[in-house]
């Protein structure tokens, strides 16, 4: 069946890159790590949650015996996406790479979780289209802005309100929220272990735990 990173690379990209099949393939990977690999792609404000929540849901997979990568914003911004800014082109690209990453890190047979402002629909639509069907779950951390900005946890809104920073997403740059997540969680009067659980529970439910039978 080959790797599921080459099925979506049928693009030529040019006559003198060639595709180079690994030995080692995606089915073996994935019969090795008895697991259904996934991007849980982690979209909200900034201060709603994202980081926390991915994190707490990475320990309860590592506590399921699972596989599993986070790549968090701020972080790549230190190092792969050290050259980026937050121009909406900026972000673009930032989405972009990540995307081709977490493709990878799929291909390897990881659960993936990203967290990612993310604020543009159509960046978010283009990693979905990137990796299979059922390989992409987006995961809305709906906390309210005035609770970001109460919570400031780096300081940043107020740097942005006072125009110290510009192009802050939710106060002089756009956040379009997702219309259809996969998984919606809206955080407010919730415990980060609640907002983990539902993650778990709706992976369960979906039979990401389970590949009996399957060619996943
Ligand atoms: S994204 O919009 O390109 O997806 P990303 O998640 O990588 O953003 O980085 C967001 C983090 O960068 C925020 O949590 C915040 O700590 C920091 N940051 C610095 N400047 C900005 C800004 N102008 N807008 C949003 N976040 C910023």
């Amino acid at each position: 069946m080959g790797s599921s990173y080459q099925r979506k690379q049928n693009k030529a990209i040019s006559n003198e890159i060639v595709w180079h099949d690994s030995a080692v393939t995606y089915t073996d990977r994935i019969a090795l790590k008895q697991q259904k690999p996934v991007v849980l792609w982690f979209t909200g404000l900034s201060g709603s949650g994202k980081s926390t929540v991915a994190n707490a849901v990475e320990m309860k997979l590592l506590q399921l015996g699972k596989h599993s990568y986070l790549l968090d914003g701020d972080n790549v911004r230190h190092g792969l996406n050290q050259d980026l800014g937050f121009s909406d082109t900026d972000r673009a690209e930032n989405i972009r790479r990540i995307g081709e990453v977490a493709k990878l890190f799929v291909d390897s047979g990881s659960i993936v979780l990203t967290a990612f402002i993310s604020p543009f629909i159509s960046d978010r639509k283009q990693v979905r289209e990137l990796v299979e069907d059922g390989q992409f779950l987006e995961v809305f951390v709906d906390t309210p802005l005035e609770i970001c900005e109460q919570r400031d946890p780096k300081g940043l809104y107020k740097k942005a309100r006072s125009g110290e920073i510009k192009h802050f997403t939710g106060i002089d740059s756009e956040y379009q929220a997702p219309v259809s997540a996969e998984i919606h969680l809206t955080t407010e009067g919730k415990s980060i272990d609640e907002c983990a659980e539902h993650v778990i529970y709706t992976l369960e439910y979906l039979g990401y735990f389970d590949i009996e039978g399957e060619g996943a």
